[in-house]
Parts: C-alpha cells; sequence; structure tokens
C-alpha cells in the first residue's frame, strides 16, 4: 500500500500528512488492550455491581419485553444495525418499509396525519414542538408571541429541556395548572402531558380549544400504549403529540437509545423536524420509499434551519414497530388492558388499606398520598424494589407489561403494617373504571395489513429477513461515508448491551443501584479527556448536533459569567457541516460565514476581517478539524490565536475526531470545547440513522457551564430547580451505547486507538494513491497526501458525458457498494472514508469498481454509449429489469448486473429502480398506503 502511495515508510507518510505544529508530544495515558475474551469477563464483572430491581418509577421509562425474534434479528443482528441513513434509497428499502409501519403506528395512535421516523428522547421532542410552534408564529427578528404555557404535571425532565432549549432564543416558559391558567394572545403555543406526571389522565378538550381560541397551537406529550385505550391527542384537537416509544420493545438501558416520536397536522407538514420516510416510485414506475423532502435536511437548510437534528434513533423506531407489526392492534390492547387493570387492582388493595390517591383516572400510574414514606421505602428496598418518590410525601407506582400477579403482592406489601397478610381480589372480566367514558378510545388503529400479517415467529421472522435483504449495510460491503465513519461496530463490543445488568436498568434508579453504570461512565469520561486534551465531559447529548447545541451552550454560559451577553456572533466556515449553524441557531447566536480558500484553507484574511468587524460580540467560532475538504490545515493554531484574541471561544466540530486520536487533540489545537460522534470515531453502529451519541468535553474554564440535570445521579436526587440546562431527558443521555465506546478504548487500548487513526490515514492515502491517476482529487494537504478522506471531483463529467455525481454513485450499487457521501461539502462530488476497518481486498474492491466506472464515462465521452440511455443513467438495475423478457438496452445484461468478476460471487440487488425524488414530495404521503393502493400497483407491473 505504501508503494502505491509513493512512501517508504508508515511513520513518514503520518508525518506528511499530519502537520509538526500539532503533533501531540506524549503518547496518550489510556491502559493497555484487553483481548475480547478478557474484556467480556470485565464487562461482565462490572455488570454485576448493577442492581437490577423491580422498576415501577415509570416517568416516561417503562419495562419492556423485547420479544425475541425482535431482540436477535434486529437488536443484535448487524443486518440492521450496522445500516447508514437510508439516503441511497434503492438499496434501503427495507429500513425504509420499517419506518414507514413507524410513522404509520404513530399517526393511527396518536390521531394526527404526518409523523416523522424519530427523534431523540421525549423531552427533546417536546422541545421541537415548542420551537416549530415558536418559528410558526414569530418571525426571526420579532418576537410577537414569546410565551409557552407548561402544565406543572409534565415530567420534571421535559420541563428541565424545555427550560434550556427556550432561554437562548426568547421564549419565555410559563408553568401552572392547565385547567385554571388565563392563555392570552401573547402564547404562541402550550404542552400538557396525557396521562400525566401523576399518571392522571385529564381531559384537555376545553384547555386545548381555548388555546386555539387565543390563535396558539397545543402539543400533548402522551404514551402510545396508554393510546390504544386512550381518545387520541388528534380526536381531542391537538397540534402535535409526542412521546418516547420505548415501551414498545426497547430495553430502559439506563436512559437509552430509544427512538422519541413526533405527530402533528397536515399544517406544519413542511416545518416537522426530523425525518420523513415518504412513498414515491421508481425509473420503472412502481412503488418506492425514500426520505420525503430531503431538501428540509439542515444540510440545504444550514442557519435557516428550524431544527438540527441530524442523527436520531432509526433503529429503536425499527424495534418499536417491529413490536407493533408482531403484537398487532389486539395484543398492543391487550397488553395496555392488562397493565391497567393491575394498575386497577393495586389501586383498589391500596385504597383499602388506608391511603387516597392523587387521581382517580388513570392508566398504569398511581400516585398514592403517604405520611410515612420512610417506612413505605424500607420495605420496598427490602423487596428489591424501585418506586417513584415525589417530595411531597407522594409515592408514584407505575406498571408495565413485565408486572405479573406476583409482583402486586410485592408491591401492596410495602403499603402493610407487615402484620396482616396481603390481599387483593382481581377480575380478568372487570371493566377498567378509571378510564373516563368521555376519554376512551373509540376509533380504531394499526387496520393496515402489515400489522396483522406477521403474528407467528415463523412469520416474523421471514418479514425481518426480507426487510433486511432489500438493505445494504457494513456485512455486505465497505460504507465508505466520508464524514460519517462507518467503521467496524465489532460484535464483542456490542455483546453485552443485551445483558439485563445493563439493559434493565432505569435512568432514576437510586445511584447505591447504578455502581456499574458509574464505574464505567466515569472511566469513559477521563479517557474522553485524555483523547481530546481536555478536562471535564459531559455524556448527556444524544447525538454530534446535540453535542453542538450543549457546547454552544456551555460558550454561552462563559460569557454571560463575565458579563458578556452581547457576545452572540459565531463564525462558521462555509464549508462546516449543516449541523453547525442550525445549532447555533438554536443557541440563541448570530451565524456569520467565513469563506475558504480554492485549497479548501480556512480564508484567514477572511477570517480576521470578520473576527475584527464584530470582535466586540464575538462569541466564537466552529471549526472541524481535520476539516470537511479532508485536510489537516497546519493554519489551524493561528485560526484558534485570532478567535481567542477578540475574546472568542473555539467550538471544535468532533465528528473527523478519527483523523486525530493520539496524534493530535482538539486541547493541543487551541480548541476549547468539541463534541465527538460516538457513532463514528468511537464505534457505535449508526443503525440506520441513529442511535448516536455526541458527549462534550471542555477546557476547565467551561466545566461549570456542562449541560446539568433535574436529576442528580450521583446523590439519586430530582433538584426542582427552574434553571436547569438538562439536553437530554436522562442524565447520560443513551447510556447503554457509551458501553460500546468504553469497549472500544479498552480493546483497542492505548497503542492501539492510535493506530486505528494511522490506518484510517494509510487507507485513505492508498486509495486517494489508486484513483487519482484517473479522477480529479480535491484539496489534499502540503505534501499532496489527504487526511482520512478525500474528495472525489465529478463534476468534470456533467460536461464531458453529462453525468452527474447521483449516477455514479447509484451505478456504485451495480457493483455491490454504498455510494460514499454525495454532493457533501462540495456538491457534484463524493467525499471517500474507508476507516481503518477495511482491508486491503475491500479497498481494492471498491477502486476497481471507480475505475471501472470510470471507463464506462468514457465510453460515453467518446460517443460510444449513449449520453441518455447508458449503464450510469439507467443504475442501478433490479433483478426485475436484468432478468426481464424484455431487454432493449444499449449494453449486455452482463454488463448491466455483473460488471466486475468479483460480483458474481457476492451479488447485492437492489430492490428498486432509481427512485424518483420530486414526485414523492409533490404527493407527500408518510404513512403505509391504503390495501387499495397497492392492489393499483399490482396491475400496472
Ligand atoms: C461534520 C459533521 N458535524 C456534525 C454532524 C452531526 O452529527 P449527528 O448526525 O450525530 O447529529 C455530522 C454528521 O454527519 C458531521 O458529519
Amino acid at each position: 500500500m505504501l508503494k502505491t502511495i509513493g512512501e517508504s515508510n508508515f511513520s513518514q507518510l503520518i508525518d506528511k500528512t499530519v502537520p509538526p505544529g500539532i503533533r501531540m508530544k506524549n503518547a496518550l495515558k489510556l491502559p493497555a488492550a484487553m483481548s475480547e475474551f478478557e474484556y467480556l469477563q470485565h464487562i461482565k464483572e462490572i455488570s454485576l455491581q448493577n442492581l437490577v430491581f423491580k422498576n415501577y418509577i415509570g416517568q416516561g421509562y417503562y419495562d419492556t419485553v423485547t420479544p425475541s425474534v425482535i431482540l436477535r434479528n434486529v437488536f443484535e443482528n448487524p443486518g440492521w444495525y450496522t445500516q447508514y441513513t437510508p439516503y441511497q434509497a434503492e438499496i434501503s428499502q427495507g429500513r425504509l418499509e420499517s419506518l414507514l409501519n413507524f410513522q404509520t403506528m404513530v399517526s393511527d395512535l396518536t390521531g394526527l396525519p404526518i409523523a416523522n421516523a424519530s427523534l431523540l428522547d421525549e423531552a427533546t421532542a417536546a422541545a421541537e414542538a415548542m420551537t416549530m410552534f415558536f418559528n410558526h408564529l414569530n418571525k426571526h427578528d420579532h418576537i410577537d408571541r414569546p410565551k409557552f404555557f407548561v402544565d406543572r404535571e409534565i415530567f420534571p425532565q421535559t420541563k428541565d429541556v424545555l427550560h434550556t432549549r427556550a432561554i437562548p432564543i426568547g421564549i419565555e416558559i410559563v408553568i401552572g395548572d392547565y385547567a385554571s391558567t388565563k392563555i392570552d394572545e401573547k402564547y404562541f403555543g402550550a404542552i400538557v402531558q396525557y396521562p400525566n406526571n401523576k399518571g392522571s389522565v385529564e381531559d384537555y378538550r376545553s384547555f386545548i380549544a381555548t388555546v386555539h381560541a387565543a390563535g396558539g397551537f397545543v402539543a400533548m406529550a402522551t404514551d402510545l400504549l396508554a393510546l390504544t385505550l386512550l381518545t387520541p391527542p388528534g380526536e381531542l384537537g391537538a397540534d402535535v403529540a409526542c412521546g418516547s416509544a420505548q415501551r414498545f420493545g426497547v430495553p430502559l438501558g439506563f436512559g437509552g437509545p430509544h427512538a422519541a416520536f413526533f405527530s402533528t397536522k397536515d399544517d406544519f407538514k413542511r416545518s416537522i423536524p426530523g425525518r420523513i420516510i415518504g412513498v414515491s416510485i421508481d425509473a420503472e414506475g412502481n412503488r418506492a420509499l425514500r426520505m420525503a423532502l430531503q431538501t428540509r435536511e439542515q444540510h440545504i437548510k444550514r442557519e435557516k434551519a428550524t431544527s438540527n437534528i441530524c442523527t436520531a434513533q432509526a433503529l429503536l423506531a425499527n424495534m418499536a414497530s417491529l413490536y407493533a407489526v408482531y403484537h398487532g392492534a389486539e395484543g398492543l390492547t391487550n397488553i395496555a388492558k392488562r397493565i391497567a387493570l393491575l394498575t386497577q387492582t393495586t389501586a383498589d388493595a391500596i385504597n383499602e388499606l388506608g391511603f387516597e390517591l392523587v387521581s382517580d383516572q388513570y392508566f398504569d400510574t398511581i400516585t398514592v398520598i403517604a405520611k410515612d414514606v420512610n417506612a413505605i421505602r424500607e420495605k420496598a428496598i427490602r423487596q428489591q424494589i424501585n418506586l417513584r418518590y415525589f417530595d411531597d410525601n407522594q409515592i408514584g407506582i407505575s406498571l408495565d407489561e413485565t408486572t405479573s400477579l406476583k409482583d402486586l403482592y410485592d408491591i401492596i406489601n410495602c403499603f402493610t403494617n407487615d402484620v396482616d397478610a396481603v390481599t387483593f381480589f382481581i377480575d380478568e372480566d372487570s371493566t377498567l373504571e378509571h378510564i373516563p367514558g368521555t376519554l376512551t378510545r373509540t376509533s380504531p388503529f394499526l387496520t393496515h395489513p402489515v400489522f396483522s400479517a406477521h403474528r407467528s415467529e415463523s412469520q416474523m421472522m421471514r418479514y425481518l429477513k426480507s426487510l433486511e435483504n432489500k438493505d445494504l449495510s457494513l456485512n455486505t460491503s465497505m460504507i465508505s461515508l466520508g464524514s460519517c465513519t462507518m467503521k467496524l461496530n465489532a460484535a464483542s463490543e456490542m455483546i453485552p448491551l443485551s445483558w439485563s445488568h445493563w439493559s434493565r436498568m432505569h435512568p432514576f434508579a437510586p445511584a447505591e443501584q447504578t455502581k456499574g453504570y458509574t464505574q464505567i461512565l466515569n472511566e469513559l469520561s477521563d479517557y474522553l479527556c485524555e483523547i481530546t486534551a481536555f478536562d471535564a465531559c459531559s455524556l448527556q447529548p444524544n447525538s454530534g448536533a446535540q453535542g453542538e447545541y450543549a457546547g454552544l451552550l456551555t460558550i454561552r454560559g462563559y460569557h454571560a459569567s463575565r458579563g458578556e451577553h452581547h457576545r452572540n456572533v459565531m463564525l462558521i466556515p462555509i464549508s462546516a457541516h449543516g449541523t453547525n449553524p442550525a445549532s447555533a441557531v438554536m443557541a440563541g447566536m448570530k451565524v456569520v460565514v467565513v469563506k475558504a480558500l480554492e485549497n479548501g484553507y480556512i480564508d484567514i484574511d477572511d477570517l480576521k476581517a470578520k473576527a475584527e468587524q464584530y470582535s466586540n460580540e464575538l462569541s466564537g467560532i466552529m471549526i472541524t478539524y481535520p476539516s470537511t475538504y479532508g485536510v489537516y490545515e497546519e493554519t489551524v493554531k493561528s485560526i484558534t490565536d485570532i478567535i481567542h484574541g477578540h475574546g472568542g471561544q473555539v467550538y471544535m466540530d468532533g465528528a473527523n475526531m478519527n483523523a486525530q486520536v493520539g496524534l493530535t487533540a482538539p486541547g493541543l489545537i487551541g480548541a476549547d470545547v468539541c463534541h465527538l460522534n460516538l457513532h463514528k470515531t468511537f464505534s457505535i453502529p449508526h443503525g440506520g440513522g441513529g442511535p448516536g451519541m455526541g458527549p462534550i468535553c471542555v477546557k476547565s474554564h467551561l466545566a461549570p457551564y456542562l449541560p446539568g440535570h433535574v436529576y442528580s445521579p450521583e446523590d439519586g436526587k430530582f433538584q426542582h430547580d427552574e434553571q436547569q440546562t438538562a439536553v437530554s431527558a436522562a442524565p447520560y443521555g443513551s447510556a447503554s451505547i457509551l458501553l460500546i465506546s468504553y469497549a472500544y478504548i479498552r480493546m483497542l487500548g492505548n497503542d492501539g486507538v492510535k493506530l486505528a487513526t494511522e490506518y484510517a490515514i494509510l487507507n485513505a492515502n492508498y486509495m486517494r494513491a489508486r484513483l487519482q491517476d484517473d479522477f480529479d482529487i480535491l484539496y489534499l494537504g502540503t505534501h499532496g497526501t489527504c487526511a482520512h478522506e478525500f474528495i472525489v471531483d465529478l463534476r468534470p463529467f456533467k460536461k464531458s458525458a453529462d453525468i452527474e455525481a447521483e449516477d455514479v454513485a447509484k451505478r456504485l450499487i451495480d457493483y455491490g457498494f454504498h455510494a460514499p457521501t454525495l454532493s457533501f461539502p462540495v456538491p457534484g462530488t463524493i467525499m471517500i472514508e474507508p476507516t481503518e476497518s477495511e482491508d486491503k481486498g475491500e479497498l481494492d474492491r471498491f477502486c476497481d469498481a471507480m475505475l471501472a466506472i470510470r471507463k464506462e464515462i468514457r465510453q460515453v465521452e467518446e460517443g460510444k454509449a449513449d449520453k441518455k440511455n447508458n449503464v450510469l443513467k439507467n443504475a442501478p438495475h433490479t433483478q426485475f429489469v436484468v432478468i426481464s423478457d424484455e431487454w432493449s438496452r444499449p449494453y449486455t445484461r452482463e454488463t448491466a448486473a455483473f460488471p466486475l468478476e468479483y460480483v458474481k460471487a457476492n451479488k447485492f440487488w437492489p430492490s428498486v429502480s432509481r427512485v424518483n425524488n420530486t414526485h414523492g414530495d409533490r404527493n407527500l404521503i408518510c404513512t403505509c398506503e391504503p390495501v387499495s393502493a397497492y392492489a393499483e400497483e399490482e396491475t400496472s407491473r
């Protein structure tokens, strides 16, 4: 490989590539590598420090039964968890179908027509609803309606995140009782919880009418399982329904990952945050799914974006929708009824013991008014039970799918005098007396055949396999997505996630029970600080973009603490990822764009001029390093000096951290804060568009402004202070997947993490060297090398052969490959990032494919192939097209489907032809169509 690159030695390549001025002088201080076998023993031992109590805490997190068929075939299956976001729709139809099922499920259960395919958690989903309403009724530069009403009985963690998100953009949160508050035209909206924080099922109809009469909108945070029995929010008049789909078969995981859902009325379809899956057609006129309204994605909208959501929770949305597919409407209703009946039974028994309840209208949660909470708590702990303890001598009990009749004895026993025997009476035929008649669901849901066709394990297993087969994942071939870092997600890293000592932990369990998690999270924070050369870390943000937001808030907090509230200008290079400006706007900042030079470097003169111009208001700069063009700019230190010289702070986007680990560090190049996409550098799988984790590391002066949380895991207490700064619902975000990054660091060890960086550079340079005679490579470093990724310019082919970057991307599918990153950061290009995980054989296959495609382009350039009707324009080729009796194309079927020898050994067929993007957007359909639509489609084939 070095010979191909033209280097004789490995360290010379690295020295040429990474500028000496920023190199790390000393080796990292991380533990030595463990073997996989050693690691699995190690993590098992630590897991036993977590105590798995029975959790009746609720508060948005409920134990659940993951059907084994889903656990084994999805959660533990690289065919599902290593997928990328479904931008290449032709090789993503499986997960697109499953996500469309998710949207259908959410839309049906909430009674609202448009649903997205997941947000990060319930609290941020509520915040997205708030900002969507805010932007709908207020202009960017003029706020007419600043107020947002928050009912006091919504979950504390949701309140916490709403506060965080409201303050920077000028929203005034008013907390009160929905039943007695006065709403006027200063309010742009309101949020209520259904059932609420205390479990009470309230009728919000007249409240919603009042808010509407004042011209505002209403969001309802809600629970999908409860909605199988309750009148859906849409029928009550709500404009948005949001919440967590966790209890649909997704383990607690100490806070996540879980998919949040969000549904709304048609009026908001152009402003709904997150990704929507839509129905379109392919080049043959057949039904094909795709991400709808892709141009709404933050990459395009930059600072005009109303949300920074990029990575969401696709894998968990798939699990939740598959849970609904497996159980169907009857199954879900039965689960819900059983829980409601057990809750009613528990409530009656506790009532009989002389306790009063806060509300008589409930689904799965009751709140008991107690005098001697300590005595009850002692009995609960003795029986390994966690109840929810409110400040005011109230105790919450939330039952779930895992609760058994035996469990009821133990729960009720907590409320007895320890003398009398526990008794209760249960009548399976009794009606649910505590769900008010006026709020009892009458409308059908999940009527689409997909929710009844796969009820046996055999059928379900085959359905899952059929979906998986349509998707190209890392278990087929490399996915060389620049900036996205699709590296190996090793099996030994993943295995512990299904162990109950990690998966069944409630995020608000008392600290004494979560010592295993505490140990891992503390160690991981230390490792990340060591790797970044920073001093403190927050593991809370649930994605890279959330990390950006949290990091910018630390900068904001720092300036404010020095009386410099006016510092609100954020400089952002033109090449930045779209989430950067979007996050800055959410943090209440004004975005000023900095130009790039021809060679891709930040234009220092422009930077200086802008820093000068905004010196007084300068909050900081957001840079990506190596830049999104794949270059280590030697000038980076002067950039950070200029910003510091004007009193600004430097934010480093850590998406490219895999080109830094062990060689340099954000702290060394002069940054003050950075996020780390653990789902890139640190091996968390992409899951088809999430989960991810975006912890932030900071220098000590920013440490006081790291995200806080209403729940303090250290002492197990809720601190009800209206100035919390949480960015996620759970204190450690999607805590369970932090184990993967921990495992990555422990199994590679001190030397391995650095070698991974070096191999990533080697692999990228090898591919660059193999391709550079046939393609223009953009933006190389001073010595002609690239960092861990490089950009191939395809724009010349538009002129020479009318071939677009998209044609090349689609043709790669015929060669068995997922396209690299398309048109980011430069339109008309692809950005290739092989990562350290691929061997030479795979790199060669990809290069061979690219070189063969170059020959195909040459055929068009030389007039030997038609400009419109050629292998590239018609790509990808489905089995149906190639085997069809009719074949009138000016090239052979073999050229279409088996263009190189290696393809024959492992052919991956796209399941649809090229998908028509505009058709889908013009006719937006984002739930499963009625069966009649399928009938029409069949006949048109
Ligand atoms: C350079 C860069 N910054 C930020 C992000 C956003 O990260 P996330 O998708 O985890 O929110 C990405 C994601 O691809 C990225 O490539």
